[in-house]
Order: C-alpha cells, then structure tokens, then sequence
C-alpha cells in the first residue's frame, strides 16, 4: 500500500481494498475502502459531453483542487452510506452545508438530469443523493435538463419527454418528496431563463472555448444551455441566499467552477484582508502580513510600523529567505516605499466590485467602529472578515443584488460496467436499467464479469478482488443499502476467499431483482403524485 494515494488511507484505520494494478505496475487509486466498490476506466480529463470515466480519482484532487471526502465526513449529521462507503469520494466547499443542517439552518440541493435514455443504477446515485439532504432539512430541487439534452445531444421533443417522465417517476418512487421540494425543466422555468441571460452576461465566448473547448463550429444554443446550467446551479438562492450543494459526477465539475465564479462575479463587494490603503497581490499581502507579525514597533521611533520599515526589512532579507517570486517582490517593494511613513494596520476591507453608489453609501453607513472610505474601497477596522462578509451580503441584498454564496459540490465515483468497462447507457449489458425488466437484471447480474480467480481453488487460496469487481460494486452502491455490516460482510468473505463468484453473484442477482421489483411497484404508486406534481410533463415544442 502506497502512503502517498489520499484515497487509500482510511482515518479509522479499517483495512482498505486490496491491491489493484495499474499498467506501470503502482497501485491504482481507484480502490475504495472495504466496504466500498471501485471504479475504473481510462483517463481523467473532466469533460462534461465526452466519455465519463475516471480512472485516477488523485489527479481530481491534485490538478483541479477537488477535496477528499473523507475530511469533512466527521461534520456531516448522519452521513448517507455512500458517503460512509466513500463512494461519494470529493466535494468543493462542502462544510457549509454540513454547518447549515447540522445547525437546522437553511441549506438547499440540487442536481439535474439529462433525458437522453433510461434512467439506470448510476443515476439512482444522485436521486439518493437529492432525497437524503431533502430528508435532511435542505429545500430540495431537480429539473430535467431539457435544453442540453436538445442542444448537447440532439434528442427531440418526444422522446426527451418520455424520458423527463421516467427519470421523475424513479426520483419519486425512491422517495423524493414533491411537495417540499420543487421540480422544474430548464425550458418552462422563466426564472431560470433570466437568471441565465444575466449570468451570460459575465461570461464571453473565449472563456467557453477554454473551459469546454467550443469553438467555431459549437451552435449557439449548446452555449445557451451553459448559461442555463449556470442558473440551474444558482437557482436555489434566487429567494435568498442559502449554502447550496450540487451533487453530481466529478465530469461536471468544470461547470460547477464556473458557477462559483459567476456567483462570485454577480457580488457588489469582495472582502479581503489588507495592512494599508493600497491594494496588495495576494502574494504580496502574505509578505507583508508576515513582516508585520515579525517586526516589533516598539523598535520605530514613534512605536509605530510604518511602509518604509517594512520595505527597509524586506531589503535587508537574504532573497532565499523569503518564499516570493522576484517581480512579487520587486512590486511590493514599489508600493511600500511609494507609501512611505503610512503605518502598517491590518484591517478588513470591502472594495467596491459593481455596487451602485447607494449601495456603496450604505455600507459605509453600516460599518461599525473606526473605518476609511476611499475611492473604490472601504476600510474597516474593528471588523471581523466572517462578520464583513455578512454585511457585505445584506447590503448587497438590500440594495437589489443577488448576495449568491459559492455553491458548494458533492462528486460521487463512477460505477463500473456489469461488464467490466465503463458503464454506458448505450451499452444494455453494461448497466441495469431502473425500468429493466427484473427478470433481465437478475440475468444481467448472472453475466456480470467478477473479481473472481482462474479456479475455484485459487480463489480459495488467494482471495477474490472485490475491488476490481462490478458485482461487489452493486453490493457496495446499491444492495447493502443502509447496511454497511452486510456490504462489509460480502467484501471480507469475498477477499478471504470464502465467497464464491457464483454463490455470490446469485446472491446479487436476487437482490437485484428485489429492487427492481419493488422500484417499479413504487413507481406505479407515485404516478398520480408526478401527475400532481408543479412540473410540465409535455413539452409545447415542434419537433
Ligand atoms: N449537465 C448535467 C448532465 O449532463 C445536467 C444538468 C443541467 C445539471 N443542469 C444542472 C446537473 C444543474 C447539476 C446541476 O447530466
């Protein structure tokens, strides 16, 4: 076991899923703890049209700042078994939400699907997903992402509401409740429209073209269903501001940065830290913030720090001392000097992004304690960052801005296909459909490819692999449901070689075709309730 792999350490000090090679002979970080399943595949390029698969969840974490799971799992209030299971595996800015439900404050959910097929065992992971923060407080929202499966995939009007109706009928029957939470499709929902064409306003084409490689041959409508995805994400605090999670596969991750900074562009004011009237680069703030710790006024002629004794300090550091590139240095240099005897006070800064002059005067207004007012700033010096934040907000609120928080995410694995690849909804065998007949997922389960060994004998001897297996992939995501004693069960019975691929499979193949039974007779009970339902089911549209 390799102690760099973050998804390989497990904090409880279980053991982890055994050993699965990749091509260069290393371990793969595609194994799960042991109660968990695995995932496989080919490459980690986030691409939110291309082929989903992930075959090194690391990288997520390294190259695009996606966070371990597994470090706020201790903050969330009864976590869901895909969480304990470490299927859900990453999140960006999750706390927040975990704060909100476990302090019974408002929070919201919300994901959306694409009705361009069946809805299959994979999708049923972010149903559950949406379903378990409904049941824990959060105001819960899914839309049909009809627009993008038009404009992205071309699907018609038709089928694309066949589809709508099928993906709802499953999100009810596992327990969505309609009443308290809201379903909508991109195309009916006004709000959602406006929202949109106001985010597109903070966004221009070379931006798109670096983000999902559009170019000049991408229609206008496919970027018109970006921009409504941008609204879909940000929709939930169009009433008031609220922290937000948007479960999804990580191949959504780059629109929900892009989210995050369009909240963030929509904001009148950007509140940060700073020592002195002039505005700082980030590495140059954290050079002076330093100095200021490190310098003891008392030495100055009047007990006070000035620009010119830090500038005087930073000149008499040895270069290797300091962790700064040269131009940042060069700069801070400039502009403490030009500053010259203007003492060097931390305080809390509003700088005025796009507030209208009202809003800007009344921020000053409500500033408490000592402050300075500047151009295009404010300077604030009895305030916490926390508390500016939140007068920032209302403020802004106030004075008819959005106040949006960052949405936050939640990335669940992929799961691999029943046979072997990747799970596609164009290849039947690969994965069971929610309206699969029982029957055939029972067989699909019996034909599912395993971990298992050559023979029964060194299957005995060595062990299976449950972590390289589909079968106990559905074990871990769906069959154990609530029971993690059950999926632990099956996985160390399976890697002592106890359990027999056979055995085992039809084990699965039963409690798969239980779900399915079941499922459907669900959805047929909650077919009068999606009829109740606040959503159009039939769309308006010509083919
Ligand atoms: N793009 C998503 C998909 O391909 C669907 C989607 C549309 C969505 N709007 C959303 C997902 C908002 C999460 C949040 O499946």
């Amino acid at each position: 076991m390799t102690g760099d792999d973050p998804l390989e350490e497990s904090e409880s000090g279980e053991p982890r899923a055994g050993e699965s090679a990749t091509d260069d002979g290393e371990r793969s970080s595609s194994a799960l703890r042991s109660d968990g399943g695995a995932a496989g595949a080919d490459d980690v390029a986030l691409d939110p049209w291309g082929s989903s698969s992930v075959s090194d969840y690391r990288k997520l974490f390294e190259e695009f700042g996606i966070e371990e799971f597994d470090e706020v799992l201790e903050e969330v209030p009864n976590p869901h078994y895909l969480m304990r299971r470490g299927v859900i595996f990453g999140h960006r800015d999750y706390r927040p939400v975990a704060e909100a439900m476990r302090e019974g404050e408002d929070a919201a959910v919300l994901s959306g699907f694409m009705p361009t097929g069946d809805p299959h065992i994979g999708h049923k992971l972010v149903f559950d997903e949406i379903i378990w923060h409904q049941q824990q407080g959060a105001d819960a929202y899914a839309l049909i992402a009809d627009l993008e499966a038009n404009s992205a995939r071309g699907m018609g009007w038709d089928e694309i509401d066949e589809h709508a109706r099928n993906y709802l009928l499953s999100l009810l029957a596992l327990g969505f409740d309609p009443e308290e939470g809201e379903l909508y499709r991109q195309s009916t929902n006004r709000e959602v429209q406006d929202l949109a064409f106001e985010l597109g306003a903070d966004a221009n084409f070379s931006e798109f073209q670096a983000i999902y490689g559009f170019d000049g041959e991408t229609d206008i409508s496919h970027m018109q269903s970006v921009v409504t995805q941008m609204a879909d994400i940000l929709y939930p605090q169009l009433e008031e501001s609220k922290p937000t999670v948007i479960p999804v596969g990580p191949d959504q991750d780059p629109h929900v940065r892009l989210a995050r900074d369009l909240a963030e562009r929509t904001r009148f004011f950007k509140v940060s830290e700073a020592y002195a009237s002039f505005e700082l680069e980030p590495a140059e703030r954290d050079l002076v913030a330093e100095f200021y710790d490190r310098l003891d006024p008392a030495v100055f002629d009047d007990d006070t720090l000035r620009c010119v004794h830090v500038a005087d300090a930073l000149e008499e550091t040895p270069l290797e001392e300091l962790d700064v590139a040269a131009d940042a240095l060069g700069s801070v240099l400039t502009k403490l000097n030009e500053a010259g005897m203007e003492p060097v006070r931390p305080r809390t800064r509003f700088f005025d992004r796009r507030a209208t002059e009202a809003a800007f005067d009344a921020l000053v207004d409500s500033i408490d304690g000592e402050k300075r007012v500047y151009e295009s700033h404010v300077d604030a010096f009895d305030l916490e960052a926390g508390e500016a934040e939140e007068l920032a907000r209302e403020v802004e609120v106030d004075n008819g801005g959005y106040g949006f928080r960052p949405p936050s995410s939640i990335y669940h694995r992929f799961m691999t296909g029943l046979t072997g690849g990747k799970m596609s909804s164009s290849v039947p065998a690969s994965h069971i459909s929610l309206l699969d007949d029982p029957e055939d997922g029972y067989s699909k389960v019996k034909a599912a490819s395993t971990g298992g060994r050559e023979t029964a004998e060194e299957h005995r001897e060595l062990g299976g692999r449950a972590d390289e297996c589909p079968v106990y992939e559905l074990y871990a995501y769906l069959l154990s449901g609530d029971d993690d004693e059950f999926a632990k069960r099956v996985y160390d019975e399976c890697t002592d070689g106890e359990r027999l691929c056979g055995d085992c499979k039809e084990q699965a193949a039963q409690l798969m075709k239980e779900f399915l039974e079941e499922h459907q007779e669900k959805r047929e009970e909650v077919a009068e309730l999606l009829e109740g339902a606040d959503i159009e089911l039939e769309s308006p549209r010509k083919v």
